[in-house]
């Protein structure tokens, strides 16, 4: 039987203030239904100064092992999955490290690529704990960023922030990850990028929802040779992605995962028939496909429609969010995660909830993060995308979290505490 690998646990940190999607619409002068119903969103993280990449990181990492009581020198491995770091050169992973002054026994680095960071971690981890090369530890897989389109841009009502920290491990309590069936699609687009030194992210929108549509088409059907083949999957008479219990995507915006859901769908049903879908089969799908988004996505989506983009975290916020609602239910079922990110590369994995994981996500308190932010009007939401990067705000951090503190010779500084008092 081969090894276990997967997430043994989970936690999250988000910004303490939000702003109300309709809000920002009437500002801009959009109709609020474009905004919530056309894109999905119903709130969006507003991250100021000090709640910059390492901080949410170094606080959801510190919540993973305080609420799990995690041996620190167990952990092996630190990776932390961001295209939004704090320096071209040292590591989001050393701050975390820093902050937590955890163990100096583990390997420590970020991986980039656009939204894809935080899987690429993640398999990083995977692979080195199937090797064996871990040695019996476990990995600290970080993802953390803020999304930043800037005012008045087509982006704005998408953007956000947040951090999931996950234990990787041979125990994996909340999802085995089906290691070794991964199929995967990478090409190099111009879908979203920001050059060096920029604060915010250029992206042709448009393009980048077609080019996540090639990717995710490419990346299922890689997935599903592979899963076929190790017996995932057994009724060749039905659309395969209807085999997995529930299905997550990267959620750049909400209706994103629908599109992708409808697309692989579409895909499937195209080739089951061996021909474009008719007139009928079309008005078939358009009641079924809805059906069955509302059924297998739409529970992944709760944290992304109130925190919004979290570009490398949202994946998982995906997964924290489904569990949160269907943890119990989904114990001992399969489901299937696409990760994308632009530029692009992109992975679509599966694995099987553990039957644990109602009550491992239960200690990611997700309701009360929810709860205890502060909603913001748009007056307030505009000076803080407007104060520079290096601000710091006079409030110190609460216990239990971290803060930016400033610059001192040439050197971020942070604030907080992994204790809570
Ligand atoms: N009521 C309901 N829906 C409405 C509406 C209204 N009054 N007005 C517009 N809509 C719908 C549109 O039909 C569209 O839905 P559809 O795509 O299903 O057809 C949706 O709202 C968005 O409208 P659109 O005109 O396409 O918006 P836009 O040109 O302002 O830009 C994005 C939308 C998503 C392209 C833009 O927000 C963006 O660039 N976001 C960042 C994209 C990103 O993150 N890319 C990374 C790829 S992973």
């Amino acid at each position: 039987m081969k090894q276990q690998v997967g997430i043994e646990a989970i936690a999250v940190a988000i910004p303490r203030r939000y702003l109300a999607i309709e809000d920002l619409a009437v500002a801009r002068g959009v109709a609020p239904a474009k905004y919530t119903v056309g894109l999905g969103a119903l709130e969006m993280a507003v991250a100021d100064p000090s709640e910059d990449t390492v901080a949410l990181a170094a606080t959801a990492a510190t919540r993973l092992l305080r609420a799990h009581d995690i041996d620190v020198s167990q952990i092996g491995m630190l990776v932390v999955g961001t295209e939004t770091g704090v320096d071209h050169s040292k590591p989001v992973a050393s701050f975390v490290q820093g902050l937590l002054g955890l163990p100096r026994t583990m390997r420590t680095f970020d991986t980039q690529h656009a939204c894809y960071g935080g899987t690429a971690a993640l398999m990083a981890a995977c692979d080195w704990i199937a090797s064996g090369s871990a040695g019996g530890k476990s990995a600290l897989v970080v993802c953390s960023d803020i999304a930043r389109y800037g005012m008045q841009s087509a982006g704005e009502p998408t953007q956000g922030g947040a951090a999931v920290a996950m234990l990787v491990s041979a125990r994996p309590e909340l999802l085995a990850i089906d290691h070794g069936t991964s199929g995967v699609f990478s090409t190099d687009v111009h879908d979203f990028w920001r050059p060096i030194g920029r604060r915010e992210a250029v992206v042709d929108g448009h393009y980048s929802i077609e080019c996540y549509l090639e990717a995710v088409a490419g990346a299922y059907r890689a997935w599903r040779e592979r899963a076929t083949a190790r017996g995932f999957l057994n009724d060749a008479s039905m659309p395969r992605s209807e085999q997995l219990a529930r299905m997550i995507y990267h959620a750049p915006f909400c209706k994103m995962a629908r599109k992708a859901h409808l697309h692989v769908r579409r895909c499937e049903l195209e080739e089951l028939a061996g021909a474009p879908l008719d007139a009928a089969a079309l008005a078939r799908e358009e009641r079924e496909g809805a059906a069955s988004f509302d059924a297998q996505v739409a529970a992944s989506l709760l944290l992304a429609s109130r925190v919004g983009n979290t570009y490398t975290g949202s994946l998982y916020l995906g997964l924290a969010s489904l569990l949160h609602a269907q943890g119990t239910e989904l114990a001992g079922q399969r489901m299937g995660l696409f990760s994308y990110g632009s530029g692009c590369s992109s992975e679509m994995f599966s694995g099987v909830v553990g039957p644990r994981a109602a009550e491992i996500i239960a200690a990611a308190r997700l309701d009360e993060l929810l709860a205890d932010r502060t909603r913001i009007d748009i007056v307030e939401y505009e000076r803080i995308m407007q104060l520079p990067r290096e601000g710091t705000i006079a409030a110190s951090p609460v216990p239990g979290t971290f803060g930016f503190a400033g610059v001192r010779d040439d050197r971020r500084t942070y604030a907080g505490s992994a204790a809570v008092a």
